[in-house]
């Protein structure tokens, strides 16, 4: 996709409106009250921002919204496919609400997202499971009130997981879960193509968000209050590949660190192969950017990272993270990483080790290695069992813990400053550190500090999150 054919038409976009009123009008004469709809989403950021969109649509049709899946009149579950997993917790959980259908025959059980994305998927769900009323991709979304629409005038199953490259719909309603911090997607899609990952497949084509309609929406972020705002893709490095302006990740940071107000710009996820110094500098440079880096490396060994296609060698990591570091002392580094990747052996498992004891990362994501069918990793011999890469899995965490526990020691009687975001318990408030560690500390009466920026001074450093309290 090297021009920016990917966006959906306003043409479209009008049509879907014309829909959104039609559903209205069935849904009132369907129902003797406003209907009300459960939306649940799984998985990463990009997937919630997604349904803050779906939300923000179902909206307009008229729909208000309900945390009780047995007061909806709409279920809908926007799914993951990561890992097997994620996908057998969503199995179960789709078997389980069947039973709202015989207290409510007009319920709409609703399923889209990245697993529905998967043919196979879709396949066993048209079979196994005939309560489900309405099946799309990650590529329609725009679509849900035509979708819905075609349920409500015909009665019938409605299936719509095409696959294609994928689209950008500008302008699309949006309901956001808080106004605190705000999520902003800049581009859809991976062209990577890591040999273990099911996100190529089932999120098409790297695309990006034009440079405009990204900062209007971080502008309209930071006009709602919103005091923290995440820039989100699969590997925001790539951004603007795909567009015909001149525009790069790093640029664009600087625009959106440019805009008046106070606030702080975080991203992920950054790909290392794609990681400029650049970027780092930019980062360094720009005063709203957060001092946080996440940057997955995956494995520590070679041969592995070339098995896993990610693109870069242990040692170039290493030299990013020096880099970085340089340029932001005392820099937050987070990552992600697999263990049990096909073939990988327990000599180079321990070159994950050393990677992790190297950078001193803040946290880690880790995860097992899970089979995703249709990747290239999926066919590849695995001769470790699940058992043994559990031994491995634990020894990894083991060390991370005590790397955190000594990062977090060494936070003791330093002032941070923090945007404080809600309560922890009663009495007690949270909020996150720059470097993204949480730090919990006692309300002060007379003061509201919930949505604005403070100075805690950490008190009681435990190993994930630490306590302070409010500094003079
Ligand atoms: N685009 C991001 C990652 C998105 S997926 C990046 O490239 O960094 C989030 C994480 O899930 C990945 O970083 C990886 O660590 C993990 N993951 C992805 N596929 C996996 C699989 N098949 N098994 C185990 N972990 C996986
Ligand atoms: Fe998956 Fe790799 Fe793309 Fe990340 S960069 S989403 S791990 S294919
Ligand atoms: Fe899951 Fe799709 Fe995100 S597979 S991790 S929800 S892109």
């Amino acid at each position: 996709m090297s021009s920016e054919s990917y966006f959906v038409s306003s043409e479209e976009l009008e049509k879907q409106k014309e829909y959104t009123a039609l559903a209205a009008s069935l849904l009132s004469v369907q129902l003797d009250h406003r209907p009300l709809a459960f939306v649940h989403t799984y998985g990463c950021q990009g997937n919630v921002s997604d349904g803050e969109r779906i939300k923000g649509i179902l909206a307009e049709m008229g729909y208000g919204f309900t945390d009780k899946e047995e007061n909806a009149d709409l279920i809908l579950y926007n799914t993951c496919a990561i890992r097997e997993h994620a996908e057998d917790r969503i199995y179960g959980n789709v078997g389980a609400i069947k039973k709202y259908k015989k207290s409510n025959p007009n319920l709409i059980i609703a399923l889209c997202g990245c697993m529905m994305q998967q043919q196979r998927v879709a396949e066993k769900i048209r079979k196994s499971y005939p309560f489900v009323n309405l099946v799309f991709g990650t590529h329609v979304i725009h679509k849900i009130p035509e979708l819905i629409y075609r349920h409500l005038r015909t009665g019938k199953r409605v299936f719509s997981c095409d696959d294609s490259d994928g689209v950008i719909a500008e302008n699309l309603p949006v309901r956001r879960d808080g106004n605190i911090k705000g999520w902003l997607p800049i581009m859809y899609g991976c062209n990577n193509f890591c040999s273990y990952c099911i996100v190529p497949y089932v999120r098409g084509r790297e695309r990006s968000r034009r440079p405009e309609d990204v900062i209007a929406e971080a502008k309209e972020l930071i006009a709602m209050g919103c005091k923290d705002i995440t820039l989100l893709g699969q590997n925001v490095n790539s951004y603007g590949k795909s567009l015909d302006c001149d525009i790069n990740f790093s640029k664009l940071l600087q625009q959106i660190n440019d805009l008046e107000g106070d606030f702080i710009i975080r991203f992920m996820t950054s790909h290392p192969k794609d990681c400029t110094k650049e970027l780092l500098d930019t980062m360094a440079r720009c005063d709203k950017v957060a001092k946080h880096l996440h940057l997955p490396f995956q494995s520590g060994n070679n041969r592995v990272l070339r098995e896993m296609n990610r693109g870069y060698t242990r040692e170039q990591y290493l030299e990013l993270a020096d880099y970085a570091r340089k340029v932001m002392p005392g820099l937050s580094m987070t990552s992600d990483v697999i263990v049990g990747f096909p073939g990988e052996t327990y000599e180079e498992f321990r070159d994950t080790l050393t990677l992790i004891d190297e950078v001193k990362f803040t946290s880690l994501y880790t995860f097992i290695f899970s089979s995703r069918p249709g990747t290239k990793a999926a066919s590849m011999p695995d001769p470790v069992s699940r058992e043994e890469k559990g031994i491995w899995f634990k020894e990894l965490t083991d060390l991370q813990e005590k790397i955190a526990g000594e990062r977090t020691a060494n936070m003791k009687g330093k002032t941070y400053t923090v945007l404080c975001e809600g309560y922890a318990k009663e009495g007690v408030l949270n909020g996150r550190t720059q470097g993204n560690i949480m730090i919990e500390f006692p309300e002060v009466s007379g003061k509201e500090l919930i949505g604005k920026f403070c100075d805690v001074k950490v008190t009681d450093p435990l190993t994930w999150i630490v306590r302070g309290e409010l500094a003079e």
